[in-house]
């Protein structure tokens, strides 16, 4: 069960392991969670030696580990397992040294994350296997995202899984591995009090809003192809869904789990021509200010001049047709450039069908309000009385805050640890499985042709807003608003 893992990281000189993996990894040395890893390999094109690698990293994290948490003596043991292998993920040839340096000193479980680009994920795999690199117990860990769509994903997750078992393939989407995600869990399936309540007998609607302030800068010409939905609504905001709604699991097994999970996602009402304009908006950001800071509109970027038809926003009105979930509309929005950098769920419970008090109570609901980021944050929102001797009864909103801050525990933790710490002890739990990412991309897929085939335009909308207008009468058809 303690086996020594050697972890081989390709892209390991790449933006995602500079800034997340190998940190995350420095934290888990730090933490004394790392004692199974035996090696971490990095690989890239580049032509380098190990000592250079070690070099690089150690001025890396010094930009992406916090000054209070850097310990010479952690480096110095965490810089022991560092090497560096160049590997042409395309040339057959180069997998040679890597097996050499595996061989050299085999650990008994290896573990490849690929944190390059995925059209190369069926090629690594395969060349690693014709290199005999893959023994009997090796895992892969995807990045997202696992395609563009079904067809392309189902190809992806086909050519790894001519090497790779399910059990030894670890799909990543980070949200999963944040406190406050796993927490939704926690605090559906712990509470008996929030039990009865979590159905469409009580619940009004529920909003799961990610907003981001950066814009698409320093990702090339990805995001031009890819947009807001692919890139987000795919896999974060699909995979919480999954998480708020799903059914009791019959057990925390990650099968179970999965089980559960993927079920809700089957039970998405496709989006079509006919109900694109009222379920869906896309947006696309122009100048404004973000923290009063002006900025460039999206097609000002020299890069994406040609890429109107990108979106960077989008909002849907998502319908699960089960019995749990019928007729409460799921708000999704995501966007970038947008006024202010959160993401959060929003359980808004049904109105009272009477109201003995004075004020309105239809201003005032009873909301779980779940923050991911940037704190973690659970708090529900009740009602009671306004303090004061009037003469008649007023309500007001009171908070119950119902978390600890985690960082004042000295618990907080980035979600790549984690994730990484789960692979290396081989826990799926927080892993996508092939048919759920599949399932997904199959609503993804309807909503995409539903805007070809209806011409749903991109709206713009200011830098710095939360998003074109349409995306406020979107919900507010509905006599709702957007919890903000
Ligand atoms: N960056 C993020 O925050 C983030 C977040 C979530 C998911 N992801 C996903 O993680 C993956 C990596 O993203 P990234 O931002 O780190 O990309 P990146 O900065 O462009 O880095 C790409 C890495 O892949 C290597 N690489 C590229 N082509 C290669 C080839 N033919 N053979 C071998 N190595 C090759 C590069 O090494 P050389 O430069 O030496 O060739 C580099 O280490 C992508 O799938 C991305 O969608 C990234």
């Amino acid at each position: 069960m303690n086996d020594k893992v050697d972890l081989v990281i390709f892209g390991g000189t790449g933006d995602l392991s500079t800034r997340k993996l190998l940190p995350a990894l420095y934290q888990l040395h730090r933490h004394g969670l790392a004692e199974r890893l035996q090696r971490i390999i990095a690989t890239g094109r580049r032509e380098m030696d190990s000592e250079t690698f070690r070099n690089e990293a150690h001025a890396n994290l010094q930009t992406f580990v916090p000054a209070k948490d850097w310990d010479t003596a952690v480096w110095e043991g965490y810089c022991q397992h560092l090497h560096y292998v160049r590997v042409d993920a395309s040339d057959g040839g180069d997998y040679e040294n890597l097996t050499q340096l595996l061989n050299a000193d085999v650990a008994p479980i290896r573990l490849f994350y690929l944190a390059t680009l995925p059209a190369l994920y069926g090629t690594i795999c395969s060349h690693l296997q014709q290199a005999g690199a893959v023994q009997e117990q090796s895992r892969v860990v995807l990045e997202k995202p696992l395609g563009h769509d079904l067809a392309s994903c189902h190809e992806i997750n086909l050519q790894v899984a001519d090497v790779f078992g399910e059990e030894d393939t670890f799909r990543i989407d980070h949200y999963l591995g944040k406190e406050t995600v796993q927490n939704v869990m926690a605090v559906r399936f712990g509470n008996p009090l929030l039990h009865p309540v979590w159905n469409n007998t009580f619940v009004d609607n529920v909003q799961i809003t990610v907003a981001e302030e950066i814009g698409v800068e320093g990702r090339g010409d990805y995001y031009a192809k890819t947009g807001a939905l692919r890139d987000m609504v795919q896999n974060h905001l699909l995979q919480v869904l999954s998480l708020v709604a799903m059914e009791p699991p019959t057990s925390l097994d990650p099968t179970d789990i999965r089980d559960e999970k993927v079920k809700v996602l089957r039970c998405l009402e496709p989006i079509t021509a006919d109900n694109a304009k009222e379920r869906s908006v896309r947006g696309r950001y122009d100048a404004g200010a973000v923290r009063g800071e002006a900025v460039k509109g999206f097609l000002e970027e020299a890069e994406y001049k040609d890429a109107d038809a990108t979106e960077t926003f989008v909002a849907l009105k998502a319908s699960i047709n089960n019995w749990r979930w019928a007729g409460v509309p799921f708000y999704l929005r995501t966007g970038k450039r947008l006024s202010r950098r959160y993401s959060e769920i929003v359980i808004e419970f049904k109105k009272l069908s009477f109201s003995l008090f004075a004020n309105d109570p239809n201003e005032l609901t009873n909301k779980l309000v779940i923050r991911i980021q940037p704190e973690e944050t659970i708090s529900l929102h009740t009602l009671n009385k306004k303090p004061g001797l009037t003469r008649k009864l007023r309500l007001q909103p009171v908070e119950l805050h119902l978390t600890e801050d985690p960082a004042q525990k000295g618990v907080s933790y980035d979600a790549y640890e984690r994730l990484l710490l789960d692979a290396i002890n081989g826990d799926q739990t927080l892993f996508m499985r092939r048919d759920e990412v599949e399932t997904a991309w199959r609503w993804i897929d309807s909503i995409i042709a539903a805007w070809e085939e209806a011409g749903t335009p991109v709206k713009p909308y200011n830098s710095g807003t939360m998003g074109p207008g349409a995306a406020t009468a979107l919900v507010a058809v509905d006599g709702r608003s957007w919890y903000e």
